[in-house]
């Protein structure tokens, strides 16, 4: 049986090329499972999953749950504003009064980098990195991967151009390090104070023009800009960000051209994107949602059969 070269998902820098091919062709597997009248399998009866968010979320919170669930695996849910950790508690003893109840995979999202790395040296349990700060978010990049693969038929070759607030993002990271491994090429787009000097480092091209960096590509990854990480401003107005680097529905059909318009969520409609964006038959948002259900049924199914 194939397996996955990692026991914890802490990153995609952490996977290789055949660890993504097997979570895709596990997650087909899910996915035609989701289509199907009963959309349970019962895989992981004999798993217990814990997950812990220290950081607001909807989609990969319900994701996650929905696709331990539809997994059948027991799960129980943290949340860190109504918890012990308002009283002081630490994240490893949290975890490890969590762990004593006899779980066996930790979920978890948290707002400083290297959370969930930091975690998986110190408890037993496999560790599935929900998103930590502005470092990575593995399954939203391997989500955003799937669904350019379903809507574009594969990802190698394709142009990909990241836009927006590319410093504070831990989706960016993820997928210019998932789409590079899988031989598409990453531009980034946005404001210069937004965009990490580091980046070309990593064989990303800045393109400072959206207009540009639109007609190059195939696929627009739309970011959020992302005010709460922000300690200064970073840009004189939302107005004039919108203007310089969000996409309404003129400058698309201006393009001559079609290209996929994705967004990992959540949208500041009028921002990034106008709504007639968000909605037009060339956003697939929707689709990444659906498909996040189906990867991470694949990589906790993965994992859990390391446990086992
Ligand atoms: N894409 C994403 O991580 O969304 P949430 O913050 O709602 O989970």
């Amino acid at each position: 049986m194939s397996e996955l070269s990692v026991r914890h998902l802490l990153g995609i820098k952490y996977l290789n090329q055949k660890d993504i091919d097997l979570i895709f062709e596990t997650a087909d597997h899910f996915k035609e499972v989701l289509g199907r009248p009963i959309k349970k399998v019962p895989s992981l009866r004999d798993i217990t999953i814990a997950n812990i968010f220290f950081e607001s979320s909807t989609r990969t919170r319900l994701s996650f749950e929905l696709a331990e669930k539809r997994l059948s695996a027991d799960v129980i849910n943290f949340s860190a504003a109504q918890s012990s950790v308002k009283k002081g508690e630490t994240l490893i003893d949290t975890v490890n009064n969590i762990l004593s109840m006899k779980v066996d995979m930790v979920v978890m999202r948290h707002p400083n980098p290297g959370a969930g790395i930091f975690l998986s040296r110190h408890v037993k349990a496999s560790i599935v990195n929900a998103g930590d700060g502005a470092h990575e978010h593995p399954t939203q990049a391997l989500l955003d991967s799937y669904s350019i693969r379903e809507k574009l038929g594969g990802v190698g070759g394709k142009k990909v151009v990241i836009v927006g607030d590319i410093l504070h993002s831990r989706v960016a990271l993820s997928n210019i390090f998932a789409l590079q491994m899988q031989g598409a090429e990453v531009r980034v787009c946005g404001p210069k104070t937004l965009i990490p000097k580091y980046v070309e480092s990593l064989g990303v091209r800045v393109e400072p023009d959206l207009r540009t960096a639109l007609q190059w590509c195939d696929v627009a990854n739309m970011l959020r800009v992302q005010n709460e990480r922000m300690d200064m401003s970073y840009f004189p107005s939302t107005r004039e960000y919108s203007r310089q680097f969000g996409i309404d529905k003129a400058l698309l059909e201006s393009l001559g051209k079609e290209i996929v318009i994705m967004h990992p969520g959540p949208i500041n409609r009028g921002v990034e994107i106008t709504s007639d964006v968000a909605d037009s038959h060339q956003s697939i948002i929707l689709n990444q949602v659906e498909n996040g259900v189906a990867i991470r049924m694949a990589v906790i199914y993965l994992l859990a059969s390391q446990i086992k």
